[in-house]
Parts: C-alpha cells; structure tokens; sequence
C-alpha cells in the first residue's frame, strides 16, 4: 500500500469512527448531515420543501398539489413521508453512488430521516421566526429565463379526442429565420400538459453552414436533429460556457407530439416554443449535438421476459465533452445505463438509471462533463420488463417490438455532447491529474 493511500484509509477509519460517536444525530448509513433530534415544520422541513419539491408543487405547478405552507402540506405528511423514503420523489432515478450532476434535486439521507421523523412526530408546525422567506416564482405558462425570447414558434392545433389511443402527430413549422443564428436558450410551453405525454421538437435544416464551429460542418450534425423536448421533468435548455445549438436560415421545425386523450373531454391542444438567440455575430466556441443512441432493428422483447436486455453504441471520432444522458423508454422500461469504453480497454460506468419510471423523462445533466479522448465508445444498455411482475405492462404476453405507440417499445440514450480539440482534452487531463495528485498529498479525498 502506498503512503497515500494509508494516510486515506487512516482519515476513512476515522470519519468512520467520528460518525459512530455521532450517532445519536446521524441516521445509519448517513454522511450527509444530521438529524435533529425534534424536526419543525418552519427549521427543517420548509428548506427541503423549497428546494426540492416547490419547483413543481407549488400552485400553478406540474405536480398535484402545492406545497408551500404548512397548511398546505400537513394534510400530505404521511404520503409525503412514503414517497420520499421510496425515492419516488423528487422523481430522480438513478442510483446516487454513480458520478456526480448538477441541478441534483435528491434528497440525501439525513434529509429523508428527518421527514420522516417529523411525520412520526407528530409533524410540529414550529416558531414562525424560524421559517425562510417565501419562495418567488414567476408565473405559470411565462418565459422562466428572465428575458422574452427572440423567435416564437408555434405548432397548428391538434384536436385531442376525449377518449382514444394515443395520438402521434407530426407538425413541421418554417422558423422564418433568414440567418443562422446560435441558440441561448429554448423553452417550450404546451397549452394543456395534462394531455401531452411529451414532444420532440427537430430542426430541419439541411447540411451545411455553420462554418466556424469545430467538427459541426462535416458531421452535418446540426442536420436534422433534435432540438429540444418537453415532457414531465424537462421545459427547456440553457446553454452556458461557451456552447451554444444551432439554428440555420430557412430552417423548420418539426413538433413530433404523443398525445394521451384525457378520458374527459376533447382538448384542441397546440404547443409554442420560445427560442432566445445569442448576440448577431456571436460564435459560440462548442457546438452542442444532441444524438440518440437505439437499436430498433434489434429491439426484440419476449412474452413475459422480465429482464430483456437491448444494446447500442456510439463511436466519438474526436475527444469530447458528455453534457448529459436522457434515457427514453414505455411501459415496460425498467433500467438504463450508460457506459464509456476508452480506447484503452477500460470501461467506466457514467450513469445508472436504475429505477427508470416511464411517465417521467428526466435529464440527468453532469456536473463535471466528463472528457473522452477519441474513439470512446458510449454504450447505453436497456432493460425492458415483459413480466406480469410490472404493473405498468399493458399485455405480457405480447411479443414487443420498436414503436411509436406507448404499447411498443424504444431504448433510446439521448446525449448532449460536444467535440473539443486534442489539446483541450489533454489540457483536461492534465488538470484532471495535478488535483488529484495534490489532494492525495494532503490526505483529502478528491471530489
Ligand atoms: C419535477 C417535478 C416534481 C418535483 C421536483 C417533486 N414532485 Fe412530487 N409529484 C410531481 C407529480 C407530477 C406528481 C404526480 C404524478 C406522479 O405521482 O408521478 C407528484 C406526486 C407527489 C406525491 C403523491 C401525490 C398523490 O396524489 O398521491 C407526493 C406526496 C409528492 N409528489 C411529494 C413530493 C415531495 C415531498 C417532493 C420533494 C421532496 C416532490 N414531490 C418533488 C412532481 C414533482
């Protein structure tokens, strides 16, 4: 064992150790923070709730019910407790131990154990002193970004029946754009959610332009592809740090919707999407490309197969940045992940969506894009679940194929990522190195 390496299972002992005197405060298996001994409504849990929850129940919000006051949110106490103790909410999928994102809505384990010992408690109000301010929210259906956008674009309507199987229009929209222009960011707003399980928005745009920006012109990946998508956890995109999207003069827009008819009454729906631009002139120095990584030709699950494995895999032909994974099943999507197979041989595991939810289409947005030198590989894995074990599954013994329809299936891996220069990647790893070696020297552990 080497010295530095002592010296980390020495500070680890005694973390450890540190932990088991504290244990009075700190929930087992918690290294997150404490528990107070007496949670308030006002001290503990109104903080988590701001934070974590209010984003989406708040009224106005996506989610059913608000919970802003203590009013509000008493009545809920026990459901609330049961939900978040599942790690069904916040909606956040993924098994935590696997890499690191940024926003990261879960809650951590001290935080779970103190809902939960407010809920046994008897769920205290608490001093109003100790309550933080209110959260401000902008109105609901409003551009969220804090500027209007430049360019709004809005879809036909689409009579959505009261009853009926789901619905797949295509909708292709000209932007009217007469220069290429790079994107600040986007953000769509249906008119009634509740029938809109998602939809994809394409740019059709051709090859060429986009001169300028690295690797963009001949991939011609600014061609054609998917733009943005909204759905339950996704409204819109920023683009910081230098990257940007493109949207080329003359181009369309195609709205691929999936609709969900409401069992009530018909709904005439149309969805609009506000784009904001970055200055005439701008260049942006990384081009972000969206590519989904599936195989439909060989998606192929079995009648009652509960674990149904399907492959795909996507070859980087210049070192890149990963900014993002999205899995993207139906029904019986059970567990996706996501895999870098270096040139060297070595595989690193990036994300695991362990207990995928299909009615949810979440972002998992990497805190520290990881860098892949050329000729990675990006391997996404599916699971589907054919059992009658999955309560979700429409019909068990059907044989499942590649489809649009929520009855078949998909395993689509969408990614964000960007082509960055071998200088930039190795100026990366440098970095990526010299930290870790000085923190190791100092005994602390490297983030
Ligand atoms: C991204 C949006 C979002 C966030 C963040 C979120 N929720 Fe939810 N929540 C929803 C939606 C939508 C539903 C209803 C659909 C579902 O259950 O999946 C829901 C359902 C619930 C339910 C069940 C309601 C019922 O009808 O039984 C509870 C309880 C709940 N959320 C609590 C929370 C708590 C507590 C947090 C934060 C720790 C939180 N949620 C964070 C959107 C959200």
């Amino acid at each position: 064992m080497n010295p530095n390496r002592k010296l980390a299972t020495v500070l680890a002992l005694a973390f450890v150790l540190c932990a088991i005197t504290q244990a009075k405060y700190v929930t087992a298996g918690s290294n997150e923070g404490a528990v107070p001994a007496k949670p308030t409504f006002t001290k503990d849990i109104l903080p988590i709730l701001q934070k974590s929850c209010q984003d989406c129940h708040r009224t106005g919000g996506m989610a059913p019910m608000p919970l802003l006051t203590y009013e509000e949110v008493r009545p809920w106490a026990r459901s609330i407790k049961e939900k978040v103790v599942a790690r069904y909410m916040p909606p956040w999928h993924i098994d935590r131990t696997v890499g690191e994102y940024s926003p990261d809505p879960s809650l951590t384990d001290a935080q779970i154990a103190t809902i939960a010992r407010w809920v046994d408690g008897g769920a205290a109000k608490g001093g109003q002193s100790d309550a933080p301010p209110p959260r401000v929210f902008p109105p609901a259906n409003t551009w969220v970004f804090g500027e209007e956008p430049d360019l709004v674009v809005t879809s036909a309507g689409f009579e959505v029946p009261a009853v009926a199987a789901d619905q797949y229009p295509k909708v292709d929209v000209p932007t009217g754009l007469t220069e290429d222009r790079y994107i600040k960011w986007m953000q769509v707003i249906p008119e009634d959610p509740k029938v809109l399980h998602h939809v994809l928005i394409y740019a059709l745009q051709g090859e060429g332009a986009g001169g300028g920006v690295r690797g963009e012109q001949r991939r011609g990946l600014a061609s054609n592809s998917l733009l943005t998508e909204y759905a339950r956890g996704n409204d819109g995109d920023v683009f910081t740090n230098g990257t940007a999207k493109l949207l080329k003069a003359g181009s369309k827009l195609r709205f691929s919707f999936h609709y969900h008819p409401n069992g009530e009454k018909p709904v005439n729906e149309h969805a609009r999407i506000g784009i904001k631009f970055f200055p005439k002139g701008y260049t942006p120095k990384y081009l972000i490309s969206t590519k989904g990584i599936s195989s439909p030709a060989t998606l192929a699950i079995p009648p009652g197969e509960a674990n149904a494995r399907s492959d795909a895999y996507f070859r980087l032909d210049e070192p890149a940045r990963l900014v993002s994974f999205q899995p993207h099943m139906h029904y019986r999507g059970k567990r996706m992940t996501l895999e870098a197979i270096l040139p060297s041989g070595e595989v690193e595991l990036l994300t695991d969506v362990a207990h995928f939810v299909w009615t949810w289409q979440i972002t998992y947005a990497y805190k520290n894009p990881p860098a892949f030198p050329k000729n990675t590989v990006l391997h996404m894995t599916a699971y589907h679940d054919n059992s009658p074990g999955n309560k979700e599954n429409p019909d068990p013994t059907a044989f499942v194929g590649w489809g649009d329809r929520t009855v078949d299936e998909m395993n689509i891996g969408w990614l964000d990522f960007y082509y960055i220069s071998d200088q930039e990647y190795a100026e990366i790893q440098k970095r990526k190195n010299e930290p870790s070696k000085a923190l190791a020297a100092s005994g602390a552990r490297p983030q």
